[in-house]
């Protein structure tokens, strides 16, 4: 990008959330992991919340079968509403009210087949269109000054081009995740130089780990068209990124701030524990529990 050159603005956030989760279940048979809550709130809030305040204007899920209660989640519950009024419990009223999305906001759409992350993001080509959007995995909630999408922006707003929130993890967790690999720095970020879906420690390029944020030229779902298999049998994002690398400048963003894995147990325990203790109503009190039973359990 020439400096005098203005990158396209980000206004569209995908969230693929056709995933099975079945690394809850039972939690997950009847309900999305999407749903799970953090202390109160649903990790698909927490998300929405990140990307609307970072600009995002408009929401686009990627849903599946038995996702239909994300969609009742963002609409206004009009009975709710007016029981709460009633019973003048103002700052629950309120609380509703910031979360939803205003109409037409939100559009929702089937991955009919579970064919990986990259079929679902191609299914939301037509709704985003031709410009540039944003992905943000719901399974990933983070803590930071600032939100991890917002720091992407400032970056891009730099760079123009594709960008990746990374984070360092144990070596021996690579073949969980996708893997980049970081050449030159280019002012808070890394220009990327290699990406390799859920490899072993062994063939892993670095131990930054792609952490479930991304901005993306439109030319990515030219590449996911071509429908190529890759980890699991399945369509990766990571693969199809790969290939736009080998045109287009790509960028490692390494949050400030701290990424829980909620598609994980512990992961989702842990992002419990920093969020509660993050709650003025809660935080002396639920320390004080949490340092009896760690006492009572001998750890
Ligand atoms: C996906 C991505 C992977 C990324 C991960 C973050 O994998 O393919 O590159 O590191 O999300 O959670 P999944 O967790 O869907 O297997």
């Amino acid at each position: 990008m020439r400096n005098h050159d203005v990158p396209a603005p980000i206004r569209k956030a995908v969230f693929p959330v056709a995933g099975l989760g079945t690394r809850f279940l039972p939690a997950t048979k009847a309900m999305p992991k999407e749903m799970l809550t953090v202390v109160d709130r649903p990790l698909i809030q927490y998300v929405v919340d990140e990307a609307r305040d970072a600009g995002i204007e408009h929401f686009i899920m990627v849903t599946g079968r038995n996702k239909a209660v994300i969609e009742d989640h963002f609409d206004i519950a009009y009975e709710l509403e007016a029981t709460l009024k009633e019973r003048n419990k103002t700052a629950a009223l309120d609380g509703l009210r910031r979360d939803q999305v205003g109409g037409g906001e939100m559009t929702f759409t089937r991955q009919q087949e579970p064919l990986g992350l990259g079929h679902a993001v191609w299914c939301a080509r037509e709704i985003v269109g031709n410009e540039p959007f944003a992905v943000i995995l719901p399974d990933m909630i983070m803590r930071g000054e600032t939100s991890c999408l917002d720091q992407m922006l400032k970056t891009y707003h730099e760079t123009g081009g594709n960008l990746i929130s990374v984070e360092e993890c144990d070596p021996s967790e690579t073949a969980s995740y996708g893997i980049v690999g970081i050449g030159e720095a280019v002012g808070n970020a890394y220009r990327m130089t290699s990406m390799v879906e859920k490899p072993k420690p062994e063939d892993a390029p670095s131990n930054f780990y792609i952490t479930g944020r991304y901005i993306l030229q439109p030319e990515i779902f030219a590449l996911l068209a071509e429908g190529r298999r890759g980890a699991g049998n399945e369509i990766q994002l990571t693969d199809a990124m790969l290939r736009l690398l080998e045109t287009h400048p790509f960028y490692a963003c390494p949050f400030r701030g701290r990424t829980y894995d909620c598609g994980s147990k512990l992961g989702f325990l842990a992002a419990n524990v920093a969020f509660a203790l993050e709650r003025d109503e809660l935080a002396a009190d639920f320390a004080a529990e949490a340092r009896a039973l760690l006492e009572a359990a001998g750890r």
